[in-house]
């Protein structure tokens, strides 16, 4: 039984005093609710605020982006022990602005998770296509190449969640169909199947993320194999992230 597990991403957005009213108003909301695994990713400069207003909170806070080293001349750039020196528990990698923005190769996403994984931080590995690859027909082969490479090398799936988010749904308001996720997650899942088995494949969680909204979040919950959701715009505001991370109610 994979737990669903709805996860926030603000991305570049907020300041100290609303990221702090952000997590006191979700930590009332959640309370000690355990149906459900509800996560955060706040900038890196508010993590240890957000840590510390979560404390004792189910909530898990995470960060949007990790350095594949572990110290040294790495100017600008946050080690996975510093995240956990400041309380944060998992980390995003590969994320699809990350890629496209900034130029991440798989194999720089890999040497992210195998170090991330190595300080004892929990990963959520995104994956997803453009719309020109859509366009292309090259959906599958692209997922499975992230997926693949940036998994190689990694010896199980219990510390790692994947997030698939296809690039056209990022930001746009237009969210895959629960056809269009429900075929790329169920491929994933084959695809994670035959990289390391069976039982790691169905206890591995796909998150779907990509214009994820109160409103649509049922219909994608509902998909077999979409067991969560890596949210942006929507996990800015309280009572829209509320509404995801009730989305059975
Ligand atoms: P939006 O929910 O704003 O489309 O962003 C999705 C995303 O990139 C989460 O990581």
């Amino acid at each position: 039984m994979r737990k669903p597990y709805l996860a926030g991403n603000w991305k570049m957005n907020l300041d100290r005093a609303s990221s702090l009213a952000l997590a006191g108003a979700l930590r009332e909301h959640v309370g000690q609710r355990n149906d459900v695994e509800v996560a955060v990713a706040p900038p890196f400069v508010y993590l240890p605020a957000v840590v510390e207003a979560l404390e004792g909170s189910p909530i898990r806070v995470g960060s949007q982006n990790m350095c594949d080293q572990a110290k040294g001349a790495f100017t600008g750039e946050v080690s996975g022990a510093m995240l956990r020196d400041v309380g944060a528990t998992f980390a995003i990698l590969g994320h699809s602005e990350r890629r496209h923005v900034y130029g991440e190769p798989d194999a720089l996403v890999n040497a992210k998770v195998h170090h991330a994984l190595e300080v004892g931080l929990d990963v959520i590995l995104c994956v997803g296509e453009t719309i020109e690859e859509r366009e292309a027909g090259e959906t599958e082969k692209v997922v499975r190449r992230h997926l693949t490479e940036g998994l190689a090398g990694v010896d199980g799936l219990s510390k790692i969640t994947i997030a698939y988010e296809p690039v056209w749904a990022i930001g746009t308001g237009l969210n895959a169909t629960p056809e269009q996720a429900g075929e790329v997650h169920t491929y994933l899942r084959g695809v994670l199947e035959g990289l390391f088995g069976e039982r790691a494949a169905e206890t591995t969680r796909i998150q779907y993320g990509g214009s994820v909204k109160p409103g649509n979040i049922a219909e994608l919950m509902a998909v077999d194999g979409v067991d969560g959701a890596l949210v942006g715009g929507a996990s800015l505001e309280a009572e829209s992230f509320a509404g995801i991370v009730d989305f059975d109610k």
